[in-house]
């Protein structure tokens, strides 16, 4: 199957202009550190929840050697909420990797910036494209399905050597002239989020329309083609929230382990249990004291979709009682926790708790 290539790069370049975004906190600087950061953010989060947090984060960490610094626990404070806290634990340790080795300075190519932690193809490129207007290629998910409708690219994309066949075909459309390249990038990116939306794409107000060969045989919806479904396993966790007369709370932080438990590895939880059964063995040796159940909170992740059952235990002189893994935890009040990083459904049930409020022994 041979694509022929449209004169993509300049039309999207001229709508760019026009009526793409233009003022967003990471546009207008070239500064790798800010361009890295809020590239990290986007992948997986919305552009009005990453807003607050991508300001709140350069207030406090201003620039890489101030984030390599920082300890584990501050960063992973600003990240709370935000999810897939992978990133935060790459992005920290990407700091801590361009001051050792790279004096800190960010490499000024996708070549090199796509071998530090965390830095993917497409976000190297995007660093690249932003910051030093080098012909590199993006393709992420928004803009694979661009390029995959503007061609109506039949590869099925599960295969490796299809999305390699693509990842060419977005080389060869890239504008000649290199200092077209941040307002390329964005413009992809932009046209992705605004004008080819996954359902109903916009293709009346769409400046590639008139190129593009899944728009003119009405199969827009058919494009990106991608076989292999990513498969959630369901998963049950118990959550023990321990709280005092004094509205004091057990939380500890979660280490991080391979497998199921590296899970916001990092992070601040209750107790966590695998089923009702081993829960309920752990609460044979705490007698006595009255237990609430909460509504259970169905939470999405990449790979699993979890259900929360939170069980607040009112405990009295907890700190003489026997502790289930009590090595590692520790007492907060309320606003104490809530100042850590937290997954945010843990956030959002500690929330729940406390409105609950204190049980009267
Ligand atoms: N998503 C990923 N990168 C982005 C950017 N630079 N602007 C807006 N949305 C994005
Ligand atoms: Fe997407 Fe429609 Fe534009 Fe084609 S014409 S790129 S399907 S919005």
């Amino acid at each position: 199957m041979t694509y022929a290539l449209p004169p993509l790069a300049t039309c999207i370049v001229r709508w760019q202009a026009q009526h793409g975004r233009n003022h967003l906190p990471w546009q207008n600087t070239r500064d790798p550190y800010r361009v890295w950061l809020s590239e990290i953010m986007l992948q997986q989060t919305q552009v009005t929840t990453v807003l607050g947090y991508y300001e709140r984060f350069l207030a406090t960490l201003p620039d890489v050697a101030s984030l390599a610094a920082a300890p584990a626990d501050q960063v992973m404070a600003l990240w709370s909420g935000l999810g897939y806290y992978s990133r935060a634990r790459n992005l920290h340790r990407c700091a801590q990797v361009v001051m050792a080795e790279h004096g800190g300075q960010f490499p000024r190519c996708a070549q090199a910036l796509a071998q530090l932690p965390g830095i993917g193809r497409s976000t190297a490129a995007a660093i690249a494209a932003f910051c030093f207007e080098e012909r590199a290629a993006i393709l992420d998910a928004n803009v694979k399905r661009v390029l995959t409708r503007v061609l109506a690219f039949e590869g099925d994309l599960a295969q490796a050597r299809q999305e390699k066949i693509l990842w060419a075909l977005a080389e060869q459309l890239l504008p000649t002239a290199a200092s077209d390249m941040p307002r390329y990038t964005q413009a992809l990116m932009d046209l992705g989020a605004t004008v080819c939306v996954p359902r109903s794409p916009s293709c009346l107000l769409c400046p590639l329309q008139t190129h593009c060969q899944a728009s003119k045989q009405g199969r827009a919806q058919e494009f990106p083609i991608k076989t292999r479904k990513t498969v959630r396993r369901s998963q049950s966790w118990w959550l023990l929230f321990l709280r005092t007369p004094h509205n004091q709370y057990w939380l500890q932080r979660r280490s991080a382990q391979s497998g199921a438990n590296a899970i916001w590895a990092g992070l601040y939880s209750p107790l966590v249990y695998a089923s009702a059964d081993e829960l309920d063995s752990v609460l044979v040796n705490m007698d006595g004291f009255a237990r609430t159940d909460l509504p259970v909170l169905q939470h999405g992740l990449t790979h699993r979709e979890l259900h929360l059952h939170p069980v607040v235990l009112h405990v009295t002189q907890a700190k003489q009682h026997p502790l289930p893994h009590n090595t590692d935890g520790a007492w907060w009040s309320l606003s104490d926790a809530l100042a850590q990083g937290l997954p945010a459904p843990i956030r959002k049930l500690l929330a729940d708790v406390a409105q609950a409020g204190g049980h009267a022994d």
